[in-house]
């Protein structure tokens, strides 16, 4: 077979070498009879093709004219040689050419594709400087963008935002992985909701009532039962929000870890904090030309972080905002605004974009979240926050049935909907058993903590994009089930 080239590794030192390279047809040239340019794509990346008729070449005028019958999108293979341009071309295509000797139409597109790519491509910048210049440019819509996503994936931006989700992904596990997590996989049909809410698909499982996993929580605490010391997962998550906002899906990518905790659930901030400063330093080492390549499109600045990741206590959090001149109800939950509006405090004040806020009062968390053991009213948890948003949140664990039964209740869940999950801590004991040995049987469970993120929302917040749509591959929100 013949060696077929990529794009991205023609540079300088290839000038003279035949190669034969498959791309898409993202914009063609003519320039007269005789001579016409073809650029090809690949991913990220392009490369301007010359052909010139001449008999030496082997090139004929009819080529060149096929070559500009072509239209645009159209899958291509080109053979030619590889020279150095004589003079710099535009700095986002590779900086070599190729002189045309063969070209072959693999499948061709039709000439009116639902979205014009270089409109899709476009920064709102460049939309009001040609609006200014008098030109009419037509932004394509979110909507259209996912209507037509196999098409609206191929723009630069598209192609970068992928690939760095999928090196968030990467890193989540391997960073876990040296710290001797295991990877599971806990099961998406489930009898009973694991987050407890109305956020929860119902459907049939063997005509029997059951739903789909809003998290893996309640099996992740079931793994540490069952003798791993630590977990972590990747997988789907659905939730039945319905409300349509720019960081809520109905399907998303949930990274999740549980542990062993010996002393303190800082245990788990603190793999937080070497996790999410690994992830932050390879996204900004490893993959520049995909942070460039969205920042022409959706310009940000990078993102604000320290070293050592900085943890606020709840009030804290709260004192801020007061002082601020925000009205908060110290034992309510923080609203997107306040959260918004706090993450702009702590910038200005330690000059991070992320940080954990911690010991949150009890109401507002799940019934599984451990109260604080000095006052009640609070509880070993937190979440995590970028740009003043929620990415992570987390918690120490119940590990003793008695107290998971007791705030079941407390928090309005029948607790015999989460009986096998309750088991899991303790042989369930009929009441007459418990008066007599005084307390539940323990399965003896090691106390544990863990957290939930939300892979969208890092990658969204990661690069200051405006809407979680934009790092789901394709999104499933309130009224999109298609494509
Ligand atoms: O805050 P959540 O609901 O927490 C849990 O699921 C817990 N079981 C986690 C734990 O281990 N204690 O979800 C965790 C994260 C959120 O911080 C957010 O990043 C993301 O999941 N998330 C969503 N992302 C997109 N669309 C939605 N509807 C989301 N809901 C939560």
């Amino acid at each position: 077979g013949r060696v077929w080239t990529e794009i991205a590794d023609l540079d300088d030192a290839a000038a003279g070498r035949s190669v034969i390279i498959r791309g898409a047809a993202q914009a063609i040239r003519p320039v007269s009879k005789k001579m016409a340019f073809v650029v090809l794509r690949q991913s990220m990346c392009t490369v301007q093709c010359v052909l010139v008729a001449s008999v030496d070449a082997g090139v004929s005028t009819q080529m060149v004219r096929f070559a500009t019958s072509l239209s645009k999108e159209s899958i291509v293979d080109i053979e030619g040689v590889v020279s150095l341009p004589k003079e710099p071309l535009k700095a986002t295509t590779q900086q070599v050419e190729i002189q045309v000797r063969k070209i072959y139409c693999i499948n061709r597109a039709t000439p009116t594709l639902p979205i014009n790519l270089e409109d899709a491509s476009r920064s709102e910048a460049e939309f009001e400087k040609a609006e200014q210049a008098g030109e009419k440019l037509v932004r394509v819509g979110q909507d259209t963008r996912l209507n037509y996503r196999a098409i609206d994936l191929r723009t630069p931006s598209n192609q970068a935002i992928f690939r760095i989700q999928c090196q968030v992904e990467n890193k989540f596990r391997e960073f876990l992985l040296s710290k001797n997590f295991v990877g599971i996989h806990s099961p998406k049909l489930i009898a009973g909701s694991s987050e407890g809410g109305a956020a929860v698909f119902k459907l049939q499982y063997n005509g029997q009532p059951a739903c789909l996993a809003q998290s893996p929580q309640l099996y992740k605490q079931m793994a540490i039962c069952g003798g791993f010391e630590r977990v972590f997962e990747v997988g789907p998550v659905f939730r039945a929000e319905n409300s349509n906002t720019h960081r809520h899906l109905c399907e998303f990518v949930g990274l999740d870890a549980e542990m062993e905790i010996k002393e303190h659930y800082f245990e788990v901030c603190d793999i937080i904090d070497g996790l999410f400063v690994a992830i932050f330093k390879h996204l900004n080492e490893n993959c520049k030309k995909e942070l460039e390549t969205i920042n022409k499109q959706y310009p940000f600045e990078p993102l604000k972080y320290l070293e050592k990741t900085l943890k606020l206590t709840y009030e804290e959090g709260i004192q801020m905002l007061k002082e601020a001149g925000t009205e908060i109800e110290p034992m309510g939950d923080l609203n997107t605004e306040a959260e918004k509006k706090l993450g702009r405090l702590v910038k200005e004040k330690y000059g991070t974009e992320f940080f954990i806020l911690y010991r949150y009062p009890l109401a507002v968390r799940p019934f599984y979240t451990m109260p604080c053991y000095d006052n009640p009213a609070y509880s070993n948890s937190f979440d995590v926050f970028i740009r003043g948003e929620e990415i992570i949140s987390g918690a120490q664990r119940i590990h003793t049935p008695e107290l998971l039964t007791k705030r079941a209740t407390e928090c309005g869940i029948d607790a015999s909907t989460i009986a096998s999950y309750i088991e899991s801590f303790s042989i369930l004991l009929h009441l007459i058993l418990i008066s007599i040995y005084g307390h539940h049987c323990s399965y003896g469970a090691p106390p544990h903590g863990g957290f939930g993120v939300g892979l969208e929302r890092v990658v969204m917040l990661f690069c200051a994009l405006n809407n979680i749509r934009k790092t789901s591959l394709f999104p499933r929100d309130p009224q999109r089930l298609v494509p």
